[in-house]
């Protein structure tokens, strides 16, 4: 699919739901007491894995319109293990909360995912929740994985790497423990705390501060309405490309703030762009506004360890922001990326330069030296990852040539609707 040059991104906007959050709120519905409402659901490849999934384990999700679903809690201990593996598709939010949730239920599961899923670390849920007391088995590491609970203990558990979906695994697992608290304890900058805000609102006992998380083992879980607004990590794309195409003038609307996933704002800040917030409020237990972007000229920045995960999911798009940036942006600490659906590091670095960028890998990220005029364009792989596929389209609108995004149906996974809503705002 080949994106052509953009003069400009000019209008409002909306992006489906919070996929993080909707993972979420079907895996804690699905053993939560009675009927858990979900609002503003964003139909994905994730989140129908997350769909199929737990019907597979027997819960029943009623779907009530496109986005409005019904999930009929089966209780703390409700999961029933099916003749066959559950498939988990593409998400790893899917298979690592999934796997803690498993680890107190009854019976034996096993865990498939699609080929990227099945090449990524899976050592790291269960290492932690052996020494629980869970039964695990992984394949090399990897997916299938297969599980047996038994009675857990509590843990405290320090992250070996910054990571959101480990820390919940852990603590949904605590949830089962014989005794509380199961501690896990952030590397550095806090992840993303969606998991804790729903568990208390659902009634459980937990704390948390950016440097850890306690939860306390439970009987039930309350049934919730979930709302929720706007992924921050969809309207990236929008906002990369407003800050980088003079004449654009871009509000997106309802995006969820939580600040464990908004670092990108402040990094392009720190780089000069021109960033609004209008009307916070809250949407189901957390921070959303509209955003506006307004294109400016740009420096060089630093990003390290520290501020990483806050912007974990956005350093794609951050390396082509930092190619209309004035010096050399480096970014390290982020070796994580290479864990990801796929290897961010090389595959963004080896994209960008294809449409003409000056950027350089490192084991732990990039350096990128931005150049005074537009990317020439040309062709950049989507390799099987939706991150990569709109890194790609958004390459496209701020080059000279446009450029020809392989595989960039891989949107899908995260935004199916993403090529057709950008195309709707974008001015040749
Ligand atoms: C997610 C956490 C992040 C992120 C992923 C979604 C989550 O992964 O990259 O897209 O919903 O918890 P890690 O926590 O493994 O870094």
């Amino acid at each position: 699919m080949k994106v052509q040059p953009a003069a400009a991104i000019v209008g409002d906007v909306a992006v489906p739901g919070v996929k993080s959050i909707a993972h979420r709120a079907l895996l804690l519905g699905a053993i939560a007491d009675g009927e858990t409402t979900i609002a503003n659901f964003g139909r994905s490849g994730d989140t129908e894995s997350t769909i199929g999934a737990l019907r597979a384990l027997g819960v029943e999700i009623d779907e009530d319109a496109d986005d409005r679903l019904r999930v009929h809690g089966a209780g703390l201990r409700g999961l029933r293990a099916p003749a066959g593996p559950v498939d988990c598709g593409n998400a790893g939010t899917l298979f690592r909360l999934l796997a803690g949730i498993l680890a107190g239920q009854e019976g034996e599961f096993t865990l498939v995912g699609d080929a990227s899923l099945s090449a990524r670390p899976m050592e790291r849920i269960a290492e932690p929740l052996r020494h629980m007391g869970a039964h695990v088995q992984t394949t090399d590491g990897h997916a299938p994985l297969t599980i047996r609970g038994g009675p857990l203990e509590p843990i405290r558990y320090e992250l070996p790497v910054a990571s959101a979906q480990v820390k919940s695994c852990v603590l949904l697992a605590g949830l089962y423990a014989a005794d509380g608290p199961t501690v896990v304890v952030e590397k550095g900058m806090p992840t993303r705390d969606h998991t804790e805000r729903m568990l208390r609102a659902m009634g459980a006992h937990v704390q948390s501060s950016p440097r850890e998380a306690r939860v306390w083992p439970t009987n039930r879980l309350a049934p919730l309405e979930v709302d929720m607004a706007g992924d921050f990590s969809a309207a990236a794309p929008f906002l990369v490309a407003a800050a980088l195409l003079s004449g654009s003038e871009l509000r997106v609307h309802g995006v969820n703030l939580n600040p464990t996933r908004t670092g990108l704002l402040d990094v392009l800040e720190r780089m000069g762009a021109r960033v609004t917030i209008f009307n916070r409020h809250d949407v189901g237990g957390e921070p959303a506004g509209d955003v506006e972007m307004r294109p400016a000229e740009l420096v060089a920045t630093e990003v390290g360890a520290q501020e990483v995960p806050s912007l974990i999911d956005e350093l794609p798009l951050l390396a082509l922001a930092a190619t209309h940036a004035r010096g050399t942006t480096r970014v390290s600490g982020a070796e994580e990326l290479r864990a990801k659906e796929a290897d961010r590091i090389s595959h963004v670095v080896d994209g960008l330069r294809a449409v003409g960028a000056r950027i350089t890998e490192r084991p732990d990220g990039f350096d990128v030296t931005g150049v005074p005029q537009r990317l020439r364009g040309g062709r950049l792989g989507a390799h099987g990852d939706h991150r990569l596929a709109m890194l790609g389209a958004v390459a496209g609108l701020v080059s000279q040539q446009g450029v020809d995004v392989e595989g960039a149906e891989a949107v899908a996974i995260s935004f199916p609707g993403f090529l057709e809503l950008l195309e709707s705002v974008t001015r040749r």
